[in-house]
């Protein structure tokens, strides 16, 4: 009985998350929707092997982007921190990181797609769409 329904809940979390995504892909233009899509290939490819698939990060040394306060709150310096890299301390969902992430050279096409996949992921969400044009305005 105890199995059944813990299947049924993950029957039904899954359900919910497909609803969501559909959701998200009605309401958005399909510009957003194919930025979304190209930045989670990127994230998929440069992103992951720190922030992890799920955007976790790993406690104290990764900081976590799903759920991120930093995030939601610094559009700008997280931009930044794509575009130029970011070391120093930081706080995030309460926890300090003091560690370095290198500049990764990616085009400011493909910075505002990851952006665009990362605040619109894992519990974030971003009604405003990032442009290139927005990123090459992002000094160092
Ligand atoms: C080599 C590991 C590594 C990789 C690869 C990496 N990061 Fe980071 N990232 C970090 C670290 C470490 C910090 C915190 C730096 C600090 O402590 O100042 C960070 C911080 C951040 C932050 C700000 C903090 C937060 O949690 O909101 C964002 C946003 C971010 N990274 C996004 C990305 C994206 C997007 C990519 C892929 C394009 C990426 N990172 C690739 C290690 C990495």
């Amino acid at each position: 009985m105890r199995h059944l329904f813990i299947l049924l809940l993950v029957t039904f979390t899954c359900f919910s998350c497909n609803d969501e995504k559909k959701s998200t892909a009605s309401n958005e233009n399909s510009e957003a929707e194919r930025s979304i899509q190209k930045g989670k290939r990127l994230y998929n490819k440069f992103c992951t092997s720190c922030h992890l698939p799920n955007g976790q990060g790993v406690a104290k040394v990764f900081p976590p982007l799903a759920n991120s306060d930093y995030l939601k709150a610094n559009r700008e310096a997280s931009i930044k921190a794509i575009k130029y890299g970011m070391s120093g301390k930081i706080t995030v969902n309460d926890e300090e990181y003091n560690g370095v992430m290198a500049p990764l050279g990616l085009s400011d096409n493909e910075i505002a797609d990851i952006m665009n996949f990362i605040t619109n992921n894992w519990g974030n969400t971003n009604n405003s769409l990032i442009t290139a044009e927005e990123v090459s305005k992002v000094q160092k």
